[in-house]
């Protein structure tokens, strides 16, 4: 099926957030990262005026600025309307309501659209959809990460999962990702098969991170190189 820009409901992160779900550490900041199904996050943004080395991939990327504006702009109030009816499924601390909720989004998205065009010009933003091979050789990062994308996006079913993670694997040398819920805030009826995929192969742990904001979705699953 093609990806279009109307099936999209774009949702971005940010860097501090980036840094409570993956529990990046200041080394890890350092690493050499390539971030996967990273769509209107401002993390590449924010890491890049660090002088730090990100990648981010994702299809939206084919779409231009103003679409990707225009597309922000129709769909935000629906997730956070969506949001609201199922207030009971999260966690807020952190961001304290919907409204809060609402103004970390936009600002977070604002910055990646900010950042888009430039990034795209220094390659920073790759349209790519997964489960294709990326252009990279093997282990040309340290770390690949995916938030919100794997895992919690289940219907994509276990064939894209190991198809992807295994792409993942062969040009970084860590996978983390996180959420390992699906969109039910139930834990990934994917995740069992994944772990048994991989753990012969490779290191395979869930770990403890600071953020939860889907309730009960304070975990990563990390792959590593033995
Ligand atoms: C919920 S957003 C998460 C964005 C960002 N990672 C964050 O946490 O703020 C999920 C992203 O996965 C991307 N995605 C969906 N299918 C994909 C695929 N086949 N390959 C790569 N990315 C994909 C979407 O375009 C979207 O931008």
């Amino acid at each position: 099926m093609a990806f279009e820009l109307k099936n999209t409901v774009p949702w971005g992160r940010n860097l501090s957030e980036y840094k409570s779900m993956f529990n990046l550490s200041d080394a890890d900041l350092d690493k050499r990262i390539i971030s996967f199904g990273d769509g209107p996050a401002s993390f590449n943004k924010e890491m890049t005026k660090l002088n730090k080395s990100v990648i981010s991939i994702d299809p939206v990327y084919r779409f231009s600025t103003n679409e990707l504006k225009q597309r922000i702009d129709e769909t935000k109030d629906i997730v956070i309307e969506q949001t609201q009816n199922n207030l009971e499924n999260f966690v807020w601390t952190h961001i304290k309501n919907v409204e809060e909720l609402k103004k970390v989004r936009l600002s977070a998205m604002n910055d990646f659209l900010d950042d888009f065009e430039l990034g795209k010009k220094e390659k920073r933003y790759i349209n790519h959809e997964m489960p294709n091979a990326t252009q990279f050789s093997d282990f040309s990062f340290d770390l690949a990460l995916s938030s919100h994308f794997l895992i919690l996006y289940s219907q994509l079913g276990l064939a894209f999962h190991v198809d992807t993670i295994t792409e993942m694997l062969r040009v970084a040398k860590e996978i983390r990702i996180f959420p390992i819920l699906n969109l039910n805030a139930q834990k990934s009826e994917l995740l069992d098969d994944i772990i048994n995929h991989y753990q012969d192969s490779f290191i395979v742990k869930i770990v403890k991170v600071g953020y939860e904001f889907q309730k009960n979705g304070n975990e990563m699953l990390i792959i590593q190189r033995k």
